[in-house]
């Protein structure tokens, strides 16, 4: 049920500059979702009437990231006045003017931030009465931070940025997170005041909390369970950082659910992937993306499936793999390469050293060894011998073959398409088919093989191989 008494503000217009990226920082991914859309998850979590978030930098990128993302979102540009407060200040004017529930200002950079423990700071901003009630957290190492700087009897007088801190300021280790719920009517008295008179030059949101103090409103700020919830991603160290321990979470989640992860350090699982009970991973592996996993398959050693689908006890070795669908007890690798459009059915093998792309194979059709199928349909219970290839680019268009089912490819085919191959015919070794082969027929393209005797001995005398051919002559004769 909606909270009609709650409204979310996302910060998303800074620039991120110590990312030192052309993408714009909350659209890097983490566990294969853009660093807003972990926050975005959370708002939806608290059921807030109204969610809000305020765009500027590459803002055409960002903003269609957080519409796709939750579409009943509100997007709001913040003009050229920078700061936390003027961003603060443009999302509240997208409330109705009568709002005077309660505001949460999350910010687009911390990931990690659950609903729960924000559900906990609403509630207890909601039992204090308290005008601001702070996210903060206790750490060791404070550098970069808003201090929270309180009295000796510990109220809370303000919040002092790092950059305008002075050395006592500094040795403060409880922070601000960045996430706080304001009373609307607070905020909506105070941020106009707020000034840019600082040693970055702008309106700092966290300016509200000082005024608030000096106004006579109680301030409260509750420190988050654990300091690396709140942990926020400026740069690509604490990208990585953030993307470990979430990953660590993942991982630890899916073994309680019943998946053997042999190796939870080098195995990554993406949020939007699902695993069922039995599954196997081993070392190096990446479940990325929305892929899906049957029971008791078995992926790895270093094995990427991106966006795939797999059946129950199938097997995926040292590959890797966009957007295919391997059927149940089907065979993968050592060293495949699968593209968008595999389909492999149940019972089914695509070998070592294969690539395929757009290719339907058919439940028990097997490819060994050493090919490339793209825009291929296979039937059942066909074999490709090794080497097979499909010539399906003329360098104008793509065009498609068709075999069979039960046909046996010979070792070393080309199928120059478009070309179909009948069912249960069968392909000599080496053959170039170029055209169509009937059902139940025998294709041969290689012209008759021809011995020239004695050659070797005539054309490279004095040579071992010359010396090799005599000997096994004489052996023959003798
Ligand atoms: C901010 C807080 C700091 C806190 C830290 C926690 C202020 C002034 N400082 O610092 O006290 O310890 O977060 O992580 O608020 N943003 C805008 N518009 C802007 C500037 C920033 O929307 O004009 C957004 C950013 O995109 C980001 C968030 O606000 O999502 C925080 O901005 P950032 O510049 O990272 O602030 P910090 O220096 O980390
Ligand atoms: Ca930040």
């Amino acid at each position: 049920m909606t909270d009609p008494r709650l409204a979310v503000i996302v910060l998303a217009a800074g620039e991120g500059t110590r990312m030192r990226s052309s993408r714009a920082k909350v659209l890097h991914p983490l566990a294969g979702v853009p660093l807003i859309g972990h926050v975005l998850a959370t708002a939806r979590e608290l059921s807030a009437a109204q969610v809000i978030a305020v765009v500027r930098h590459e803002r055409d990128a960002v903003s269609a990231a957080i519409l796709e993302l939750m579409p009943e979102a509100v997007v709001v540009d913040q003009d050229q006045v920078p700061g936390t407060g003027r961003a603060v200040e443009l999302g509240l004017s997208a409330l109705p003017d009568d709002f005077d529930g309660d505001v949460l200002v999350l910010s687009g950079d911390v990931p990690l931030l659950d609903a729960g423990t924000l559900s906990g700071l609403i509630e207890a901003h909601r039992r204090t009465g308290a005008a601001a009630t702070v996210l903060s957290a206790m750490v060791d190492d404070a550098r970069g931070y808003g201090r929270i700087v309180r009295d000796p009897g510990g109220a809370v007088l303000r919040i002092v940025e790092d950059k305008d801190a002075g050395p006592d300021e500094l040795a403060i280790l409880e922070i601000n997170s960045g996430g706080y719920v304001f009373a609307a009517p607070a905020l909506r008295s105070e941020l106009p005041r707020v000034g840019t008179g600082n040693a970055q030059g702008e309106k700092y949101l966290t300016d509200v909390i000082g005024l608030l103090h000096a106004a006579g409103q109680l301030i409260e700020a509750v420190p988050a369970p654990e300091p690396w919830m709140v942990e926020g991603v400026n740069d690509r160290v604490q990208l990585a950082v953030a993307a470990a321990r979430l990953n660590a979470m993942i991982v630890r989640g899916w073994q309680l659910a019943g998946v053997t992860v042999q190796d939870p350090a080098t195995t990554w699982i993406d949020l939007r992937s699902s695993l069922a009970e039995d599954v196997e991973l081993l070392p190096g592996t990446h479940i990325a993306g929305a892929t899906s996993v049957a029971r008791g398959a078995r992926i790895g050693p270093q094995t990427t499936l991106l966006d795939c689908e797999v059946g129950e006890n199938a097997t995926i070795s040292r590959s890797d793999a966009t957007l295919a669908v391997i059927g149940a007890g089907a065979s993968v690798g050592p060293f495949a390469y699968l593209r968008p459009g595999t389909e492999l059915s149940d019972g089914g093998k695509i070998g070592t050293f294969v690539e395929t792309k757009n290719a339907k194979i058919g439940a028990g059709s097997k490819v060994p060894h050493l090919s490339y199928l793209g825009d291929v349909t296979i039937g059942e219970g066909t074999n490709i011998g090794a080497g097979g290839i499909t010539a399906n680019y003329d360098d104008i268009a793509k065009h498609a073959t068709t075999i069979g089912s039960h046909v046996h490819s010979g070792v070393h085919n080309v199928f120059v398409a478009p070309v179909t191959i009948g069912d249960g015919a069968k392909v000599g070794a080496g053959a170039v088919i170029r055209k169509d082969v009937p059902p139940g027929a025998l294709a041969i393209s290689v012209a008759p093989q021809r011995n020239v005797e004695g050659w070797t001995e005539k054309n490279r005398a004095g040579t071992a191989a010359a010396d090799a051919a005599s000997r096994a002559a004489t052996e023959a004769t003798d």
